[in-house]
């Protein structure tokens, strides 16, 4: 649980980053009214930082796992160039039209290609390599996400993982034995410290953002 402190500089971070796009804004209004779990879209925070990673890097040719509404997609889309272009996958088809909505009305999402059915089945179709991969789908299979986007990372490419200090569970003594996400996450945690293609960092933003840099 968060404390009053982590809220009021939360509160401060929000005041004195680039403001939330207006369009983000809807979409985070609608998700709270019309789906279950709106805690799962990125945020003002975490998107501002995905966009600014993506100025950073510049990529040509970025990968998503996990639409979800389309909040992070369109955070990545708006920090990449004109030129560069996001495939982001997402499992769920009732989630399509809701994303197709805001795709369709961003100044970005001409950047943007949805495709919907699950990643691991898509990716190795993909006819190109990418420069950064997003990984932010069901926490019980990060390590088959991270196989499959590794064999389609370039050299030089990052890999940014979502969510992988889940709540601090990841610390837990006691990780109970039918909680399989919090045992995806620390599985994924220790496979990638052991991988030896990667460089691994983690930001310990929201919820912990897992970097990678592939040698
Ligand atoms: C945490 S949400 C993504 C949030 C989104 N990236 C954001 O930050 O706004 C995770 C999404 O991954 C999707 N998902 C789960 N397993 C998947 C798979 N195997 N392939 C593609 N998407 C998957 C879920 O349906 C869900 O919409």
């Amino acid at each position: 649980m968060k404390s009053q402190n982590d809220i009021a500089l939360e509160q401060y971070i929000r005041a004195h980053i680039d403001d939330e796009p207006k369009l983000l804004k809807e979409l985070t209004r609608q998700a709270h009214i019309t789906l279950l779990h709106p805690r799962m879209l990125s945020g003002h925070i975490q998107g501002r930082i995905l966009k600014m990673c993506m100025r950073m890097i510049q990529p040509q040719r970025v990968l998503e796992i996990g639409t979800y509404t389309g909040y992070s997609a369109l955070c990545i889309a708006e920090g990449l160039q004109d030129n560069a272009h996001l495939d982001t996958i997402e499992i769920n088809d009732e989630l399509e039209p809701k994303i197709r909505t805001f795709f369709n009305k961003s100044e970005h999402g001409h950047k943007i290609s949805l495709h919907i059915g699950d990643c691991v089945q898509i990716i190795p179709q993909f006819p190109y390599m990418f420069d950064v991969v997003f990984i932010d789908g069901n926490k019980r299979h990060y390590i088959d996400y991270y196989e499959a986007a590794m064999s389609k990372l370039n050299s030089g490419g990052f890999i940014f993982a979502d969510n992988t200090l889940w709540d601090g569970h990841v610390i837990d003594k006691h990780i109970d034995a039918t909680d399989f996400q919090t045992q995806g996450i620390i599985a994924f945690n220790t496979h990638v410290k052991q991988d030896t293609r990667v460089e691994t960092a983690i930001l310990p933003i929201r919820d912990g953002i897992t970097v990678l840099y592939k040698k």
